[in-house]
């Protein structure tokens, strides 16, 4: 994260701040991790708390229908059923106390309510779809392959540019970051991160709308949904500064590294927060070792589950993979190779897979729509 500044701020923070006609800005910290994470200062034309009423919650948090899972799954996530609205297309499908995950695909864009996430950080990933997300920070541009990172707070409309959306979605309770491991002690990516701060889509200035009258915020916190109506229009920010705003990054634009002999998952991480890990799993180069085995060796991932999401291109690894898949292998069991995959990927040059894997380090529960989308068949397809 780097720093960036949007409008019209003053030279100096917490001092006064007037518009052309003597009227106060109201300055706002906006930041995580108490006064000790990343932040930003915001200038806002009203205050940004005047509450008028608050209806009542809802829960929406993801209940388990199997918990202590030992069983490799696979889930169908193109099965899930579109929806008009944004937040109730939202699917939970795995999740334990560091995340939630699952798929959405909403058909309408957000137009009579805005949304904050209270208690986690987002990550979106945009599988189709394009539009552009309006926060109150900024607006960012999306299309097919682009990770939305919405840290907790952003204040947010979805703008879909059509009724064809496939969003993967994850929800941290600690913040998403870049891999600490490709930061120097600044903050800036290193040379050898397969990605750099070129690639970040940081949002882009929009004039503030002055309006008052009723706008309903849904807040989520603690599982529910708080619908709460303000006064003010949220998107009233003059200008802003700081390090603490959502960005959108590619996937197209993470560029593998590859080896001689096989390179193990930690060369594709793209993200990380509290115990989990995301990563890219791009077209690249295979192996060029001249008896190299491009497939991944069977593997005990022991401390970790492993989720992956396949996007597109011909998964090497697997058998009988589609577009909106998830595979889950669980922690404590071995797993690798399909019959047959290792063999065919010797001598193969390069690969189309595009994938997202998300990897957390503690067991995941899944939820009925989960087991609703699931193929039964995957646990015992390695038998030959
Ligand atoms: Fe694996």
């Amino acid at each position: 994260m780097r720093y960036h500044q949007l409008g019209e701020i003053p030279q100096k923070r917490h001092v006064v701040f007037k518009d052309a006609n003597g009227k106060h800005r109201y300055e706002q910290l906006f930041g995580t991790e108490g006064f000790s994470g990343v932040s930003s200062l915001l200038y806002h034309i009203h205050r940004p708390t005047q509450m008028i009423r608050f209806d009542k919650p809802y829960d929406v948090s993801p209940k388990a229908a199997v918990e202590k899972n030992i069983t490799p799954r696979l889930v169908q996530g193109f099965k899930a059923k579109p929806t008009d609205d944004f937040l109730e297309a939202r699917t939970p499908l795995f999740f334990n106390n560091d995340l939630i995950m699952g798929v959405a695909a909403p058909r309408k864009s957000m137009t009579d309510y805005f949304y904050k996430n209270g208690q986690c950080d987002e990550m979106l990933f945009i599988h189709k779809g394009s539009g552009k997300l309006k926060t109150f920070l900024g607006d960012i541009s999306f299309e097919y392959g682009d990770y939305l990172i919405i840290p907790r707070g952003t204040i947010y409309q979805m703008e879909f540019d059509t009724e064809e959306n496939r969003i993967l979605y994850l929800e941290s309770f600690s913040p998403i970051e870049t891999p600490r491991r490709y930061r120097n002690k600044y903050g800036q990516l290193l040379e050898h991160s397969p990605f750099c701060e070129r690639d970040i889509k940081v949002p882009e200035y929009k004039a503030p709308i002055d309006e008052k009258g009723e706008f309903l915020i849904k807040v989520k916190k603690a599982g529910m949904i708080h619908p709460i109506t303000y006064a003010t229009h949220p998107f009233d920010v003059v200008g802003w500064d700081g390090y603490f705003y959502p960005y959108g990054f590619s996937i197209h634009n993470f560029e593998p590294i590859t080896g001689r002999i096989h390179q193990p998952p930690p060369v594709h991480q793209n993200f990380e927060g509290n115990n989990f890990v995301v990563c890219s799993f791009c077209p690249r180069l295979y192996d060029y070792h001249p008896d190299s085995v491009p497939a991944p060796y069977n593997h005990s991932n022991i401390d970790s589950e492993e989720v992956l999401y396949y996007v597109d291109g011909d998964f090497m690894s697997r058998n009988h993979i589609e577009q909106g898949y998830f595979t889950l292998h669980p922690g404590g069991i071995p797993h690798g190779p399909h019959p047959g995959a290792m063999e065919r990927s010797i001598g193969q040059k390069e690969t189309e897979e595009l994938a997202v894997m998300v990897d957390p380090f503690h067991p995941l529960n899944l939820t009925q729509a989960a087991l609703d989308l699931e193929d039964d068949s995957y646990k015992t397809s390695w038998l030959e």
